[in-house]
């Protein structure tokens, strides 16, 4: 684990525009910034960046936060990697704290390995370009493939040299360590003599999410040998084939562009696509996808394009991976490319703009796919068909129910068409399909997952972390926070006709336990309670000078924290009225005419706008505690349905699953996000 202190190191450096404003354009508008927000769509700037008060909020999608929770959704980090790029950002040391010594070995092998494959990768690049054997056989037969120099650089090709110990002696020279330079695949001993292990051959570095070199392919050039076509990095502690998704660096914003992520089978394939102007694409290196790359591209995308060679194995090689990919949720479409070629193959025979209509042509929708073939196969066998009839019905019950109600429903009734069979039989043995599912071993799998999660929340509250880093981890307690701030700066503004912003908090918290902080609902409690006794006595200034320092204290925190821009015109119009009291104590109406005209215009724009947001602001606060409510909802159940059950309590849980999930997409719909996961 990072230590605090670097922690507090990170978080005084931070410098949010510079942070912020390395992906996005921004442009300075009085005391913030604004630029495009990268979240959501949109023409016209409306995501704002304080630099005083190192946030950012967009007026669109309501999206907000700090340089770390930025970092953790723009790039995807986790919170640790986000503090570690930025570590390295501001050129801090890291210094860990381990539970174990085997930790701290682990994570400084990880380290060096990272470092090794660098000096690795500069090597194998330097042979390619700069020496004669490099560009007699590397570079030459690269270039027959057709790939082009800025390709080769992009990705960062290499070439490894025949001689048998070309790399280690350098390596030595360097002063690397040995037994690190074999675990990292680099090098091999035999009979006491170490010699390279990629001899003569193409080097494909193999490059994490953001841009690390955690292995290598290495490509054979003579056709001869027994030797295998690829050598690969072996598995140790940075290289875990079944996390890696190969290209994923340079594919990762197209991805997010197209709102699709193609996957193909092998390393050239992925760089011949990028040449062509294809860029959201990965591949997954010739074995069947796991749960883990399926996470992977999960987090970029809900769509997955498979494009595989049409011929059985590479039909059968995308069958596999089907049913996982149903279950994660992914909507499967598949491509075949004919005449036994590969995408590299043919988009090098097509050129760019034929391959890309291809594509666009030959998308099939893969459950149907699956029908398509399946059918073909059975012939006019009944009992095949049958068969047939039931493996769809055990597709279809695969696909994420919860995450697309109607999906599911669709199949069905497609599926039914193709088959020319009842819909509603159809749609009885898929529901078997779930029923046995979730009555047999299998029942277990998801929850593997909410376990973890429990893990992960019992580490965090057994560790001793300071308030601003439990802020930052969090973010709920933030929404909270937001939701206490707004009862204080608006909660005696009025809602609508009938009554005020905090009786529409309240009536909308029923219950007070969507709050956890001990803090929050003690102000709540009180402010009640005053709103039932004297209304009038009540103002932001109440409650900062409260004589309950757990109040006062709270408030001071609260009301310090967003919204440079209503800071500064308060300050400006009580400067030019010469009012010196608090704006929330005034009668709008009256402070409006002592202040001086040329202003009035101003002011009553911004309260305008100020107000017009207030409601919705009011809504997303709520949204997002019931949306965290709603989640912890699930967990419990889950955890519950993990217990022994009689098949009747069973399904009452998983009914209970399926409702709430169901609330859980509604709400995330709401608050337009995907923050709490
Ligand atoms: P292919 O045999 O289709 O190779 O294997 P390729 O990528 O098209 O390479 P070229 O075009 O013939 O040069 C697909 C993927 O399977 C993995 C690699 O990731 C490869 O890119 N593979 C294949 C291995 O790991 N080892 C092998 O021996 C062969
Ligand atoms: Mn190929």
């Amino acid at each position: 684990m990072i230590s605090q202190n670097t922690i507090q190191q990170i978080l005084g450096r931070i410098d949010i525009i510079d942070i912020i404003g390395g992906f996005v354009k921004l442009k300075k508008r009085g005391a913030n910034y604004l630029g495009l927000c990268p979240f959501h769509n949109e023409k016209t700037p409306s995501f704002t960046v304080s630099p005083s008060k190192e946030i950012y909020k967009c007026f669109g999608c309501g999206r907000s936060g700090n340089s770390i929770s930025f970092l953790m959704e723009h790039e995807k980090y986790s919170y640790v990697d986000a503090l570690k790029w930025l570590a390295n950002r501001y050129n801090i040391e890291i210094e860990e704290t381990f539970a174990t010594d085997e930790q701290r070995q682990q994570m400084q092998a990880a380290d060096s390995l990272y470092i090794i494959n660098h000096f690795a990768q500069q090597f194998f690049t330097k042979m390619l370009f700069e020496t004669e054997e490099g560009r007699d056989i590397g570079l030459s037969y690269l270039k027959e493939r057709g790939f082009r120099e800025e390709i080769i650089r992009k990705f960062q090709l290499g070439y490894s040299p025949e001689q048998k110990d070309a790399f280690v002696k350098e390596a030595i020279a360097q002063q690397y360590n040995t037994e690190l330079l074999i675990r990292a695949g680099l090098v091999a001993s035999r009979n006491d003599q170490l010699m390279d292990n990629y001899r003569g051959r193409i080097i494909f570095p193999v490059h994490n999410h953001s841009g690390k070199v955690l292995g290598f392919g290495a490509r054979i050039l003579k056709t001869n040998d027994k030797a295998p076509k690829y050598i690969n990095s072996p598995e140790n502690e940075i290289y875990i084939k079944s996390k890696i998704l190969y290209g994923s660096y340079f594919a990762r914003q197209a991805i997010d562009k197209a709102d699709e992520c193609l996957l193909v089978e092998g390393y050239t394939d992925v760089v011949s696509l990028h040449q062509a102007g294809i860029e959201n694409v990965v591949a997954s290196g010739g074995t069947s996808l796991t749960t883990d790359q399926l996470r992977l591209i999960k987090k970029y995308t809900n769509n997955l394009t498979i494009i595989y060679d049409g011929d059985a194995a590479g039909v059968k090689a995308a069958l596999r991976g089907l049913d996982l990919a149903l279950e994660e949720g992914l909507n499967v479409k598949l491509i075949l490319i004919p005449d036994r070629e590969d995408p590299d193959s043919y988009v090098n025979k097509l050129g760019a703009t034929n391959f890309i209509q291809f594509v666009e042509k030959n998308k099939k929708d893969f459950i149907l796919f699956q029908l398509e073939v399946a059918l073909k196969d059975a012939g006019n066998d009944s009992r095949k068909k049958a068969e047939v009839v039931n493996r769809m019905a055990e597709t279809i019950s695969k696909i994420n129910k919860a995450e697309d109600f109607t999906k599911q429903q669709d199949y069905v009734k497609q599926c039914s068409e193709i088959l020319k069979i009842d819909e509603a039989g159809l749609h009885a043995l898929v529901n078997q399909f779930i029923r046995d599912r979730i009555s047999t071993l299998e029942r277990k799998l998801p929850f593997e997952e909410a376990k973890h999660h429990e893990q992960n929340a019992r580490q965090a509250e057994a560790t001793n972390y300071d308030d601003a880093t439990f802020n930052l981890l969090f973010k709920d307690e933030l929404q909270e926070r937001e939701v206490a701030r707004i009862l204080l700066e608006h909660g005696i503004k009025k809602w609508d006709e009938t009554k005020l912003i905090a009786e529409h908090i309240f009536e909308e918290m029923v219950e007070e336990s969507l709050i956890d902080n001990q803090d929050v609902t003690h102000l709540i409690v009180h402010f009640k309670r005053t709103l039932q006794l004297n209304r009038t006595t009540i103002d932001k200034n109440y409650f900062i000078y409260h004589t309950d320092t757990r109040i006062s204290a709270l408030a001071v925190a609260l009301l310090n924290f967003p919204y440079e821009e209503s800071e500064r015109w308060r300050k400006e119009f009580s400067q030019a009225s010469g009012y010196q009291k608090n704006l929330f104590e005034q009668d709008y109406d009256h402070f409006i005419k002592t202040i001086a005209p040329e202003n009035e215009e101003k002011l009553m724009d911004y309260l305008k706008t100020d107000e017009d947001r207030t409601n919705e602001e009011v809504d997303s606060a709520i949204n997002y505690l019931k949306l965290r409510k709603i989640k912890r909802m699930l967990l419990e159940n889950q955890l519950d349905m993990e217990k022994q059950h009689n098949p009747e309590e069973y399904n009452i849980l998983y009914q209970t699953h399926d409702h709430l999930k169901q609330m859980e997409i509604e709400l995330t719909r709401k608050t337009g996000s995907v923050i709490i996961r």
